[in-house]
């Protein structure tokens, strides 16, 4: 299949294009120079995605059989400063994109986020529960969900939360770097959420597209590596699979943080659906994490 992955030099869309490029054509859209993955120069176009003719015009000459839109406005605490950009990149781009499809009869995979959720819920979020975003972020991610969901028949919204992996800013590295300079870090001990792999996600992603996509019930799908822990519990594991030490870490309250950006206390997905589908749920986030810990040591 001939797959067009926007954001390809992403976080996931990296993860995304080196899982894909073995078994399918793959063309990455980015606005940053092309990634260091499988692929090729000439699959890849350097463009801006609110540029609104310039990515129409590129969906109708590539003509995609899927396209899985990955690029979005993804710094929570900027788009809180910046509601214009959020706007412009998660809803209205979002929207175009899913105009590109419908004029290609492409399908649409469109990544969200469990920051859709308020957090007030005591148990994970199924499919089936409401969204409340208390964020920018959140609130055009959603906005983005509703405009595909408008627009066309042909779709399916994956949610994800929490992702780490190589070519994006994630907390894993920020962690790693700070206990290079700080002796003492406070990490917020009053959100729980589920730490994904991007290249946990990226083989789910291709398992649905080869397996379940034609016959999929619904088009809204949670996934996540399995478990869940606070960001204090999950620096602690990096901390011990890292072998660091002489650093404390200290656990705060969000608010002793003070972010600009409100998070959901509680954004656990439950992934019971992409059970059933597939038969399987993604490894416990502690495996996911030892193997991304691995892939930074053989990359030096
Ligand atoms: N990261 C998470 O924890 C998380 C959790 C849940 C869901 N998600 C969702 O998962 C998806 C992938 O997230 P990610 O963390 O992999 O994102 P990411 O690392 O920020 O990658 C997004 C890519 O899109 C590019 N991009 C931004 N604006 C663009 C434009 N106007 N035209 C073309 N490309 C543009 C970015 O370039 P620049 O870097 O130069 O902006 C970046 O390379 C997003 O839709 C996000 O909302 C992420």
């Amino acid at each position: 299949m001939k797959i067009l992955i926007t954001g390809s030099s992403g976080m996931l869309g990296q993860a995304l294009c080196a899982k894909l490029a073995d078994r399918h054509e793959v063309i990455g859209i980015d606005i940053k120079e092309v990634a260091e993955c499988k692929l090729q120069l000439a699959d890849f176009f350097q463009l801006d995605i609110t540029d609104r003719n310039l990515i129409i015009q590129k969906i109708e000459e590539v003509a995609p059989d899927i396209i899985i839109h990955c690029a979005a406005y993804t710094d929570v605490d900027g788009c809180e400063s910046n509601p214009e950009k959020a706007q412009e990149l998660n809803v209205a781009t979002t929207a175009t994109i899913a105009e590109g499809c419908k004029l290609t009869s492409s399908y649409m995979i469109y990544i969200s986020t469990d920051f859709v959720f308020d957090g007030k819920k005591k148990s994970p979020y199924t499919e089936k529960d409401r969204p409340n975003p208390i964020n920018i972020y959140g609130k055009t991610k959603l906005e983005g969900e509703d405009a595909v969901k408008d627009m066309l028949d042909k779709y399916l919204i994956i949610r994800t939360s929490w992702l780490f992996g190589k070519g994006g800013k994630n907390f894993v590295d920020i962690i790693l770097n700070r206990a290079k300079k700080e002796k003492e870090l406070k990490v917020v001990n009053d959100q729980i959420g589920c730490p994904t792999y991007a290249i946990d996600l990226a083989g789910a992603v291709a398992s649905v597209i080869s397996n379940q996509l034609p016959v999929i019930s619904g088009r809204l799908l949670n996934i996540t590596n399995s478990g869940s822990c606070t960001w204090y519990e999950f620096a602690r594991e990096i901390f011990g699979l890292a072998n660091i030490s002489g650093v404390d870490i200290m656990p705060i309250s969000s608010e002793e943080l003070g972010r600009p950006a409100r998070r959901p206390k509680m954004s656990v997905l439950d992934n019971t659906k992409f059970r059933e589908i597939s038969d399987r749920y993604l490894p416990p986030w502690r495996d996911a994490l030892k193997r991304y810990l691995e892939e930074r040591k053989n990359n030096k």
